[in-house]
C-alpha cells in the first residue's frame, strides 16, 4: 500500500493512501452550498431545451458550444453563461435544469444543497419570477422526497443592476417568500461593491431571510469587510482574496464566518494560475470555516466531487482531517435546522471512522 504521510494531519490519525482518500471524498455525506443552478445547465440540456421553445442558439452544435468555454474572467464567462440561460422558458424547463442537477449531487453523496438562482436574468426576458420560482422549487421538493436530499433556494441580486432593480425584484418575489430561504448577490464584482446593495439586503434581513453574497473573488478584502459589515451576511461566497488581509483572515476565523470556496471555478477564471497555487490550505490552517463547492459546475468542468478531487490531488498537504473539517463546515455553515446538521455530522464521523 502506498502510504502517504501528509495524510496524517492530526496526532494520532490513521494515515490512509491517496486513493482510499479519493474513495472517501467521492462517497462522504457533503453539503453543497455555492452552485448557480443556470450553472448547473449543461451544453446537451441547452440545446434539447432551445429545440423544444424555439430559441436560436449562436452555436451550430453542443461540441461548439463546450469549445466556448475558454474563459480569462468572471466577465468573459458571465456572457456566456447569461446567454446559455436564455433557452430557459417554462416552468417545465426550470424543474429539468434542477432535476438535473439534483440527480448529480445524489450520485456525489450530497445530503443537503442550497441553490442560487438569478431571476433577474429570466424576468428581463419577460419569464415571470412565479414560473421560476415554481420549477425550481418543485424539483427541490422531489429531491427530498426521491432523492432524499433537503434543498433551499436562494435568490442572488445582479449586482451589475441598479440596487432599484433588486428591491424590485425582492417585492416580486414576496407572493413565494415561503419558497425561498435567503437572498445573495453575484455577477461581476468589480466595480459593484456590496454597499450599493445596502437598503434591499436590510430588506430581505428584515423578512427574516438569511443573507449572503459573493466577495473577494475577483474584487478586493474590503468588499468582503463591506458584505459582513453594512449587508450584514451570514456567509460569504468566495472569499478567498481575504489571504491578503492578515487582520480580515483573523477576524473570519474567529467568528467562524464560512467561506463558500469553489476550487475549479477559481483555476477556470484564472484567479489561480493552477490548482497547486490555491489558497484553500492556508485558509484552512487559519481555522477558517471553509466549505468546498462547484460554483458553475457545467461551465468548469465538474461538479462537487470533481472539485474535491481536483483540489486534492494537487494539494498534497490536504489530508484526511481536511477532509473531514471541510464536510463538517459544509454542514456547519449550511442554514439547516440544528437536529438535521447533528444527524448528517454523526453520518459523516461514521464515514470517516476507520480514517481518522
Ligand atoms: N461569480 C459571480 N457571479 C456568478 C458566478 C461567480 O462565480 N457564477 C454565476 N454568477
Ligand atoms: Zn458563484
Amino acid at each position: 500500500m502506498n502510504i502517504d504521510a501528509s495524510a496524517t494531519a492530526q496526532p494520532g490519525a490513521h494515515p490512509i493512501d491517496r486513493e482510499a482518500l479519493r474513495s472517501l471524498l467521492r462517497s462522504a455525506p457533503k453539503a453543497e452550498l455555492h452552485i448557480h443552478i443556470e450553472g448547473s445547465l449543461e451544453p446537451e440540456l441547452i440545446f434539447k431545451l432551445a429545440q423544444r421553445n424555439g430559441v436560436a442558439l449562436a452555436y451550430p452544435s453542443v461540441e461548439a458550444l463546450r469549445a466556448a468555454y475558454a474563459f480569462t474572467d468572471l466577465q468573459s464567462f458571465l456572457d456566456i453563461y447569461y446567454a446559455g440561460a436564455s433557452v430557459l422558458l417554462t416552468e417545465a424547463d426550470f424543474f429539468d435544469m434542477a432535476w438535473a442537477y439534483f440527480e448529480r449531487a445524489a450520485a456525489d453523496h450530497v445530503v443537503h444543497a442550497e441553490l442560487f438562482f438569478d431571476p433577474q436574468t429570466h424576468t428581463d426576458r419577460g419569464v415571470a419570477i412565479g414560473v421560476v420560482i415554481n420549477g425550481l422549487h418543485r424539483a427541490c421538493q422531489q429531491a427530498q422526497a426521491q432523492l432524499g436530499i433537503s434543498a433551499g433556494l436562494i435568490l442572488c441580486f445582479l449586482r451589475h443592476l441598479s440596487e432599484d432593480a433588486a428591491i424590485t425584484t425582492l417585492q416580486a418575489a414576496l407572493p413565494y417568500r415561503d419558497q425561498i430561504i435567503g437572498v445573495g448577490l453575484d455577477s461581476s464584482e468589480r466595480g459593484h461593491p456590496p454597499e450599493k446593495f445596502a437598503r434591499v439586503f436590510a430588506q430581505a434581513r428584515a423578512l427574516g431571510l438569511h443573507a449572503v453574497a459573493h466577495a473577494g473573488e475577483e474584487g478586493p478584502p474590503a468588499y468582503i469587510e463591506s458584505a459582513l459589515d453594512v449587508l450584514q451576511v451570514e456567509r460569504i461566497d468566495h472569499g478567498v482574496r481575504c489571504v491578503e488581509s492578515p487582520a480580515l483572515v483573523a477576524r473570519l476565523a474567529a467568528s467562524r464566518m464560512p467561506l463558500t470556496v469553489c476550487p475549479l471555478s477559481n483555476i477556470k477564471l484564472c484567479v489561480y494560475k493552477t490548482m497547486a497555487d490555491h489558497q484553500l490550505p492556508t485558509l484552512l490552517a487559519a481555522g477558517l470555516c471553509a466549505t468546498i463547492n462547484s460554483d458553475d459546475p457545467a461551465y468548469f468542468g465538474g461538479y462537487i466531487n470533481h472539485n474535491f478531487i481536483a483540489t486534492f490531488d494537487a494539494l498534497p498537504q490536504l489530508g484526511v482531517q481536511e477532509a473531514w473539517q471541510l464536510m463538517r463546515n459544509s454542514f456547519e455553515a449550511s442554514f439547516a435546522s440544528d437536529q438535521a446538521k447533528a444527524g448528517w455530522m454523526a453520518q459523516l464521523d461514521e464515514a470517516f471512522a476507520a480514517a481518522r
